[in-house]
């Protein structure tokens, strides 16, 4: 079904800016929560021109295939950290509502469904005259993207691929918006860590995450991996990407 402003507006509780075509959600989300914008709106885009992932990777959001949104939020300082579990827990909870089977988040944000990625969190800080203003929480859901054709086609999917049925985008967004919100209510419990924690998918294996190998042997309560190198010493992995090694030579 086509994406239509109105039609969001009706079937949404949050506040919502839908565009057909944008750069990226993310950075019209920074304006809007500048602007004042309430906590908890949100930007839904159609199709991302210049979608961007983690490390300055590009993000394909083609249209009528993804979900892309950005949510507005102002959470205490110090747990900022934790909106990047809140954005992986609520696609966890989305994919498993639709049916899907072996998921689990790839340390840090993205969620897995048998291995291939399926979605992916950018979580940007707001900054005006050196105060932080708030962050915005973006999401990216490949619902049909076809990566058949791609270097992608191994690692990442859609929802549909394994639903074998059509999704509903409008269901899939008041479903992820419900979570996020669930999870948001909850961002001074432990609750989200610990959730979080049991849902990565690679603690006990051998791993490698920026020139660091060893086995992954737990995460802090900020997020960051601890890898037991092949000398026994413990080494914290703050940002990253991980990749599952199948052995230590
Ligand atoms: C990643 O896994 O690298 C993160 C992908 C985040 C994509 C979302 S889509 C909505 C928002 N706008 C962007 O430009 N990026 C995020």
């Amino acid at each position: 079904m086509t994406l239509s402003e109105s039609m969001l507006q009706q079937q949404l509780a949050q506040p919502i800016r839908y565009y057909p075509r944008v750069a990226s959600a993310n950075d019209l989300a920074k304006t809007w929560l500048l602007e004042g914008a309430p906590d908890g709106a949100v930007v839904i885009a159609d199709e991302q021109t210049s979608g961007r992932g983690r490390r300055g990777r590009v993000w394909r959001t083609p249209p009528g295939a993804a979900l892309a949104l950005s949510i507005l939020l102002r959470p205490p300082a110090a747990h900022v950290a934790r909106l990047n579990m809140i954005g992986a827990l609520s696609v966890y909870d989305l994919a498993a509502q639709v049916g899907c089977e072996e998921i689990g988040i790839k340390w840090p944000n993205d969620i897995q469904v048998s291995g291939r990625k399926v979605s992916g969190v950018l979580v940007e800080n707001v900054w005006m005259q050196g105060k932080l203003r708030g962050a915005v929480l973006g999401i990216g859901v490949n619902v049909r993207v076809d990566f058949s054709q791609t270097d992608l086609r191994d690692a990442a999917a859609s929802l549909e691929d394994f639903t074998r049925r059509r999704l509903d985008r409008v269901k899939l967004i008041r479903i992820l918006l419900d979570r996020a919100e669930h999870w948001y209510q909850r961002i001074e419990s432990d609750a989200v860590y610990e959730t979080w924690r049991r849902r990565l998918n690679m603690l006990g294996a051998l791993v490698v995450a920026e020139g660091v190998s060893g086995r992954a042997l737990d995460v802090t309560p900020e997020g960051a991996l601890l890898i037991e190198d092949a000398n026994g010493v413990l080494r914290e992995v703050v940002v990253g990407d991980l990749a599952e090694l199948r052995s230590l030579e």
